[in-house]
């Protein structure tokens, strides 16, 4: 629990009261974890793997609104608002969950309000990677939407160094796709064109940004 965001900064004491309402659950990769539109009154965290929070457009195309990994937590607008579940998500990996009730939840917030601190944090930064989402697949080009989209899986899962970033595990082509707007074949071609110009370097899953800065600065100075 010392690793999860959410209660990291609690006392020992206190993180031992919140195990005794925790329930752990496994699920395999493809699994949906949760349907939109359904009704739930839990949060999830995640313990180990990656999930993908996903809606469908009117043509019923996947639109892929945020990966979250591990120590991060979905589910948490249901619990609060009431309303139905406001995306899918769906296991891209085994994955591991944590879930807690509403109930324990609410009163785990009201006897440690830095727990409600750290939730809001979270959601300000969900709601600032949304708005410049929606910037970039409203103004950009595919180029650029591809890009923006490697920048974004680097920011949240790559590892820094030098003015590099390394990406272990690029999600799938077509994830991408639904991440950015485009097709599966216009992120591959994108790949190999970022490649040939030196922007990227490729082995297997793993994606190595050569010059973060001027990746960044090439692709947002053309929105
Ligand atoms: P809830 O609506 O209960 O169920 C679906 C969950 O997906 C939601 O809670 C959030 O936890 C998560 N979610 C919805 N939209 C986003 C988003 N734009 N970025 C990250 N997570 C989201």
């Amino acid at each position: 629990m010392q690793n999860l965001p959410l209660f990291g900064e609690l006392e020992e004491s206190e993180q031992k009261e919140i195990w005794n309402h925790v329930i752990t659950r496994s699920y395999t990769k493809s699994n949906i974890i949760l349907f939109e539109e359904d009704q739930g009154d839990s949060l999830f965290i995640i313990k180990k793997g990656k999930v993908k929070i996903t809606r469908l457009s009117e043509e019923g195309k996947e639109v892929i609104l945020s990966i979250l990994g591990e120590g991060e937590f979905f589910g948490e607008m249901s619990l609060l608002d009431g309303e139905s579940r406001s995306a899918n998500v769906i296991a891209l990996s085994d994955c591991e969950v944590f879930i807690l009730k509403r109930d324990n939840f609410l009163s785990i917030i009201k006897s440690t309000p830095q727990i409600a601190i750290t939730l809001l944090e979270e959601l300000a930064g969900r709601i600032r990677k949304s708005d410049q989402q929606i910037e970039y697949l409203s103004l950009a080009d595919a180029e650029n939407r591809v890009a923006m989209t490697i920048l974004r899986i680097a920011e949240e899962s790559g590892t820094f160094k030098m003015g590099k970033v390394t990406i272990e595990e690029l999600p799938m082509q077509q994830d991408m796709a639904n991440m950015s707007g485009t097709s599966r074949e216009t992120i591959s071609r994108m790949l190999s064109e970022f490649a040939d110009k030196g922007y990227i370097e490729r082995k297997g899953k793993k994606l190595v940004l050569l010059d973060y800065e001027k990746f960044k600065t090439d692709f947002s100075k053309r929105l």
